[in-house]
């Protein structure tokens, strides 16, 4: 907690809130796949974090997979372009696939991994994402499993950044426009 009361930043979820709803979710997800094996695919950097515990959470064979798409880049608002800058390692053809992604926010950058996914023909394909701010939508899209609802704040922590910072903050905090570097 020392980092964060020091940057004064307003904690929105502790770390034990989070372990206690990532427990959950991967609860879900293990009844959800009914004994079948899993390619989780992490959404960098973000959903780093989230992926590692949420991994630990489901009692399933699981293989890891990451992409990378073009992001907010260096502020808070969004250029609405999505590019994918890193792909697959593997081919998900014929596999069950969950796409771990730390925040749905317009939803321009799940829209298109999920067209770009489909594309290659999973067998499944779901999406978990830990924060989901719906009033924020631009493209129609939902997750399968969400960590929890959000107002339109801008949040820092357990993987989320402002400016490629704060993202090894334990607990998920308010990002304030006022926030001094
Ligand atoms: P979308 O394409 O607008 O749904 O944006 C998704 C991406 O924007 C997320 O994966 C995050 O990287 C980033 N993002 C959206 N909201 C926040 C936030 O409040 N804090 C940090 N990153 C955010
Ligand atoms: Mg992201």
């Amino acid at each position: 907690m020392a980092i964060q009361s020091q940057l004064g930043l307003e904690v929105l979820y502790t770390r034990q809130q989070i372990a206690g709803r990532v427990a959950e979710l991967g609860a879900q997800i293990t009844k959800d796949l009914k004994g079948e094996k899993l390619t989780m695919v992490g959404v960098l950097k973000g959903a780093a974090p989230f992926l590692a515990d949420l991994a630990r959470a489901v009692e399933v064979d699981a293989t890891f997979d990451f992409v990378a798409t073009s992001s907010y880049g260096k502020g808070i608002s969004t250029s609405g372009a999505v590019k994918l800058v890193k792909d697959l390692d593997e081919p998900i053809e014929g596999k069950n696939v969950l796409v771990v992604e730390d925040i749905l926010d317009t939803g321009l950058t799940l829209s298109y991994l999920r067209k770009f996914l489909l594309q290659q023909r999973p067998k499944s394909l779901r999406i978990a994402t830990l924060l989901d701010k719906p009033s924020r939508r631009i493209e129609k899209i939902e997750a399968d499993y969400v960590g929890f609802s959000i107002p339109n704040l801008f949040v820092i922590g357990y993987g989320m950044d402002y400016a490629e910072r704060y993202r090894n903050l334990p607990d998920i905090c308010v990002m304030t426009e006022d926030h001094p570097e």
